[in-house]
């Protein structure tokens, strides 16, 4: 049996986990289907970072990626570079080519998806894309085939190790936000410029993927509902421990019928609940269909070798075809044409229960004028707590909510603000139960 070439762009984290992959159980893989895996180029921009893999030769290295795209013999080539371009131009050349792409891009894939895939299906070529969403969960296996028989009716949880890792740390250290966020970065966890994670943009862009394959619905991840974490304190995050809640950057798809609910933020859930325990780097997705009832994939969402482990799974499965069927094979065609209509739930309709954190100089009635406006905008009180009185200083005055609808919450929470004795922005984050 020939081997099958690879030509991988991008030698960065995931890039040079791959190489140790393919160094390290290429025997494993051979052994176990009969493919021998061959990484026949390597480009990156820094070729003495090449220079460091210790299994690579000269010969493989690479800065200029056309010597992939050109070469007749790469039968696969990775996309590991990131970004929307210039991964989208060398993405559909190698397409053009009649090579198969393997990509962990959630963010050309959620922008790019139907260009990328009339053009795999033109060229009867696969794009395989395991490691865009949770790393090492095999959720995309599972929503393109081991679900395939099910109408979903919800599926959401943990999609970002970057966000849940600063979380995890803020709650069992009680570290700062900043604090959290410089361990993630030395630790290899944050990316150098964390905006895209700690905003929610990296969980919109992979909710994007899932709502293609478990919907049959594209939408924009800038249509998503998103909110981040960088207004979260350690004060919020005990807080709701104290009350039996953890908190968690949650991106959510809830079906009713023909309407789908979508948000990713942080949210309140149960300690009790399956996500509340996920920590640090890792991903959970849970997922109920109308005949699986609930699952839940949980594992390393981000790193090198477990994303790497992905990537590699991905071309194994098109290796499978090149030996078995030939180079082409046309099953791409399946993501690009299934499609349904759904209405998308206006966000100011969402309509659930509330964490508010108040800043409030402790006199009299300031209770009372805040309990009437949210009154007043039919949001009910389910608990509360005062901390100590300081006198002259302000103190959090914390409460949970019934079920409540958002515009009301928004306007409610706009007058609040703009009484005197309030002395700070209010903090609201949702809660999932
Ligand atoms: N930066 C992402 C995360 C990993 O922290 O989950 C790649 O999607």
């Amino acid at each position: 049996m020939r081997s099958v070439n690879i030509g991988l762009i991008g030698a960065g984290t995931i890039g040079g986990g791959v190489i140790d992959l393919i160094d390290r159980n290429g025997k494993l893989i051979f052994d176990r289907t009969g493919i021998k895996l061959f990484l026949k180029k390597v480009c990156d921009k820094d070729t003495k970072r090449l220079a460091t893999f210790k299994s690579l030769k000269k010969s493989q290295f690479t800065s200029d990626h056309r010597e992939i795209l050109n070469d007749k013999d790469i039968d696969i080539v990775i996309e590991l570079i990131g970004g929307i371009n210039p991964a989208k131009e060398m993405v559909l050349k190698a397409l053009g080519a009649g090579k198969h792409v393997v990509t962990a891009n959630k963010a050309l894939l959620s922008d790019s998806w139907d260009e990328i895939f009339d053009t795999a299906l033109k060229n009867k070529v696969f794009v395989n894309f395991e490691a865009s969403v949770g790393g090492a969960i095999p959720i995309i296996r599972c929503l393109k085939e081991s679900f395939v028989t099910n109408n979903l009716e919800l599926v959401y949880g943990i999609l970002n190790g970057t966000t849940n890792f600063i979380l995890t740390m803020m709650d069992e250290c009680g570290y700062s936000f900043d604090e959290a966020l410089k361990i993630a970065q030395s630790k290899g966890i944050a990316e150098k410029n964390p905006a895209l994670d700690i905003s929610g943009g990296d969980s919109a862009q992979k909710l994007a993927i899932i709502l293609i394959l478990g919907f049959g619905v594209k939408v924009s991840p800038k249509d998503i509902f998103t909110e981040g974490i960088e207004n979260i304190t350690p004060l919020d995050i005990q807080y709701a421990k104290n009350w039996g809640y953890v908190i968690k950057l949650l991106a959510i798809a809830k079906r009713k019928a023909k309407e789908l609910q979508l948000r990713v933020h942080p949210a309140l859930i149960p300690g009790h609940h399956l996500l509340s325990g996920v920590k640090g780097e890792d991903n959970a997705v849970f997922v109920r269909g109308d005949f699986i009832g609930d699952s839940l994939l949980y594992g390393k969402g981000a790193g090198s070798w477990p994303t790497a482990s992905s990537v590699v799974s991905d071309v194994v499965d098109i290796a499978k075809h090149v030996v078995s069927h030939g180079e082409r094979s046309p099953a791409t065609h399946i993501l690009r044409t299934r499609r349904e209509s759904f209405t998308f739930h206006e966000h100011d309709s969402f309509d659930i229960p509330y964490y508010l954190r108040f800043s409030v100089i402790d006199k009299p009635g300031v209770l009372a004028k805040i309990s009437t406006i949210l009154a007043r905008n039919n949001i009910s009180i389910e608990r509360m707590y005062q901390e100590v009185r300081k006198e002259g200083q302000s103190v959090p005055l914390v409460m949970l909510t019934h079920n409540a609808v958002e515009g009301n919450m928004k306007k409610a929470i706009s007058e609040i603000d703009k009484i005197d004795v309030v002395t700070d922005k209010t903090v609201v984050i949702r809660i999932e139960e």
